[in-house]
């Protein structure tokens, strides 16, 4: 990879899953300001060569969803402004991802807006990881790589040699999510079903259950962990039935609400997530364990360069 052809810039929202991505790649990160003024508004200022480049921006559009959006829209821009030749955002986490259809009328489709915001700001090619719904590819009138971190979550659930496994799909929805977790892991598979209140977005609850379970080790695995209301209604079933081990994986912590009281109840064993979004020291709570995805994306920059 040529150091005059390639540029690759961080966002603020993650520079150390930046860093990390670029010492894999052998390379160090492009020069970019990014500041915010005083009312808020983003101050963007590209301090590179970049006319003819391939420029890639890694940037979660994780909380603050909105700031971290706008201001990835704004690096693109001023990327295209100067001539670059291609731009691709490197989205680990794709924030408004569940908002893809309308649910009841007089709702957007927001994670629409949120493509068109990125493509109409010059991004030429989308890469990102386990998104809410492969409906989004479709958003796009660009490439979009969707990779997987379900590769990387299975080899620590291998590791953790657990009795009687049992993959679990907290929902209906994500019945094919851990169809592909059990088959990386030869286990068979339960599914939970669940509702979401229309009055409160955030809570959700189980409706039934299908699949043994009764004396295993049950891995819920899930796409996102927000408030955690999800997992805690999912250990209640399954504890009820007879579930002895719980192990939690998701690939996205955005980690909300009463997410710390909720995962850190006593009848979750362990709590498996990637580095999609930063978790803070702060954030952190006893048998959170978390698993880089900075190769897989370290990999994908470089084969998009190829
Ligand atoms: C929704 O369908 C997602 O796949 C997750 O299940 C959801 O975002 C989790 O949210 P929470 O942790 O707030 O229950």
């Amino acid at each position: 990879m040529s150091s005059n052809t390639v540029k690759i810039f961080s966002g603020s929202a993650h520079p150390d899953l930046s860093r990390q991505i670029v010492k894999k790649i052998g390379r160090s990160l492009s020069n970019l300001e990014s500041t915010l003024f005083p009312d808020g508004e983003w101050s963007i200022w590209v301090d590179e060569y970049v006319n003819n480049t391939q420029s890639f921006i890694i940037q979660p559009t994780s909380q603050p969803v909105n700031d971290n959006l706008i201001e990835l829209c704004l690096i693109a821009d001023a990327l295209r402004r100067e001539g670059a030749r291609r731009i691709t955002a490197v989205i680990p986490y794709f924030g408004y991802a569940r908002q893809e259809r309308r649910v009841r009328s007089g709702e957007p489709i927001s994670a629409k807006v949120a493509a068109d915001f990125l493509v109409s700001s010059g991004i030429t090619k989308v890469i990102t990881v386990d998104v809410h719904s492969e409906t989004i590819g479709g958003f796009f009138n660009i490439p979009l790589l969707h990779l997987s971190a379900l590769e990387l979550l299975a080899d620590r659930v291998k590791n953790l040699r657990l009795k009687d496994p049992v993959v679990v799909s907290p929902d209906v929805g994500g019945v094919r999510r851990a169809r592909n977790l059990a088959y990386y892991l030869n286990y068979p598979i339960a599914v939970v079903e669940k509702r979401r209140f229309f009055e409160e977005r955030d809570k959700t609850e189980v409706l039934a259950m299908g699949g043994e379970v009764s004396g295993k080790s049950a891995i819920i695995i899930d796409d996102i962990i927000s408030t955690g209301g999800t997992i805690v209604e999912n250990v209640k079933i399954l504890k009820k039935a007879g579930v002895k081990k719980v192990v939690v994986c998701a690939t996205h912590p955005v980690f909300v609400g009463n997410y710390k009281e909720n995962l850190g109840q006593d009848t979750i064993d362990k709590v498996i997530v990637t580095d999609t979004i930063p978790v803070s020291k702060e954030k952190k709570f006893k048998n959170l364990e978390i698993v880089s995805c900075a190769k897989l994306l370290a990999d994908a920059v470089i084969s998009d360069h190829l």
